[in-house]
C-alpha cells in the first residue's frame, strides 16, 4: 500500500470459492445485509486485484474502471462510506475515489468481492492511516470482515488469505503453505445479466435448496481436511460436486439463469472425459472455468481447449495473501 496525506492506493484480489455461498438469510437492516444460509470456504487469489486509489478533493468524486460509476454504482459506495463512518464515529473527509479491475468484472471472477475487501480497507485507512488498519485487520477481524460483508457477502472473505471460511457474522483463517494454482478460462467477458443480489433470492426458490443445506456441512468438513492434509484428491472432486450443485441451483428454480455458454459446457465435458486427473474446476456466477491445481497447468489448458474445439483467454492466478502491493 502507497500512501501520502494526499493520496492513497490499496489493492485487494477476488476469492474463488471451494465451498459457495448462494443464497441469503432475509434481513431488516443493514448490519443483516449478506448473511448467507450455509457457511462458505475459499481461496484468496493474488493476481486478479482491484486496485483503489483515494484522492483529497474538494467533493466525493467515484470513479470505476476510468469512467464516473453508474448512480446504483454511486449508491452502493455512498453507503459503504456511511457504514465506515458509523464505525469510525468520524466523517470520512471527502476524495476522488478511482477503482480499476486488471480483470474482467462480473463474469465470475468475483469482481464484488475484492472490490468491497479494498473499499472497506481503503476506507479506514483513509481516516486512520495503514497502521490502523493493519492493526484492525489482526484485532478487529470479525468488525473488519462484517463492514466488507455488508458492501458485498463474499467481500468479507477477501480480506484475508489463503484460505478463509465465513459462517454467519464470523469468519475463521485458515492457514496453511499449500501452493494451489486457479488457471481461470474466460470463454467471455460479456458482464452476467442476472446479478448476485437476484440470484441469492432465486436460489432459496429452488426446490433443490433444501437439500443443499444438509450437504454442504459435510462438504465444508471435507474441504477443511483436504487443506490441512494437501489432499487435491479430496478437494477436488468435493469443489467440482459443488460447482455443479450451485449452477443446477440457478437453473431449476422459478427465474431459471444460465450461466454457462456452450464453449464452457463444452470444455467440462471434455476434461470430465478424463479419467485420472491433477486439476479439478469450479465455477462461479458466470461461464468462466476456474481450475484448481498444485502445478501450473497453462500449457495442458491450451492442449485441451484445442482438444475441445473452444476458445478461452487464459488468467494464471495462485493462492495470495490479501491486501498484495499493487
Ligand atoms: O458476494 P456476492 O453477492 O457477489 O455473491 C458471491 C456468490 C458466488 O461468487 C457465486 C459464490 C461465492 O461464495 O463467492
Amino acid at each position: 500500500m502507497q500512501s501520502s496525506a494526499k493520496k492513497l492506493t490499496l489493492c485487494s484480489s477476488p476469492n474463488i470459492a471451494f465451498i459457495k455461498y448462494w443464497g441469503k438469510k432475509e434481513s431488516t437492516c443493514d448490519e443483516d445485509r449478506n448473511i448467507g444460509l450455509n457457511p462458505s470456504l475459499s481461496m484468496t487469489l493474488s493476481k486478479a486485484q482491484t486496485k483503489v486509489t483515494l484522492e483529497a478533493s474538494q467533493n466525493f468524486e467515484f470513479f470505476i474502471q476510468d469512467k464516473i460509476a453508474s448512480p446504483k454504482d454511486q449508491e452502493k459506495i455512498s453507503a459503504h462510506i456511511k457504514r465506515i463512518e458509523e464505525y469510525l464515529q468520524k466523517k470520512l473527509s471527502p476524495f476522488k475515489l478511482s477503482s480499476s479491475n486488471n480483470f474482467p468484472t462480473g463474469t465470475g471472477i468475483a469482481s464484488s468481492a475484492s472490490a468491497f475487501s479494498a473499499l472497506t480497507c481503503a476506507f479506514i485507512s483513509w481516516m486512520e492511516g495503514n497502521d490502523f488498519l493493519q492493526k484492525a485487520l489482526q484485532e478487529k477481524t470479525q468488525d473488519l470482515a462484517n463492514l466488507a460483508r455488508r458492501g458485498s457477502g463474499s467481500a468479507c472473505r477477501s480480506l484475508h488469505g489463503p484460505f478463509v471460511e465465513w459462517n454467519d457474522r464470523s469468519i475463521t483463517l485458515h492457514k496453511s503453505n499449500w501452493k494451489l494454482y486457479d488457471t481461470i478460462l474466460i470463454f467471455s467477458k460479456t458482464e452476467k445479466k442476472v446479478s448476485s443480489t437476484d440470484g441469492h433470492k432465486f436460489a432459496t426458490l429452488s426446490p433443490l435448496f433444501k437439500e443443499r443445506l444438509t450437504k454442504v456441512h459435510d462438504r465444508i468438513e471435507k474441504v477443511k481436511k483436504a487443506i490441512s492434509e494437501k489432499n487435491l484428491q479430496l478437494l477436488g472432486p468435493t469443489i467440482e460436486e459443488e460447482a455443479l450443485e450451485m449452477h443446477e441451483i440457478m437453473r431449476n428454480n422459478p427465474h431459471p439463469v444460465e450461466y454457462q455458454t456452450e464453449e464452457c459446457k463444452k470444455f467440462l465435458k471434455e476434461i470430465q472425459k478424463i479419467s485420472s486427473r491433477d486439476f479439478y474446476f469450479t465455477l462461479d456466477a458466470g461461464p468462466n472455468v476456474h481450475l484448481i491445481s498444485e502445478k501450473p497447468i497453462a500449457h495442458l489448458v491450451k492442449m485441451l481447449l484445442e482438444k475441445s474445439s473452444t476458445h478461452a483467454e487464459i488468467w494464471e492466478d495462485e493462492v495470495g495473501s490479501p491486501l498484495s502491493s499493487c
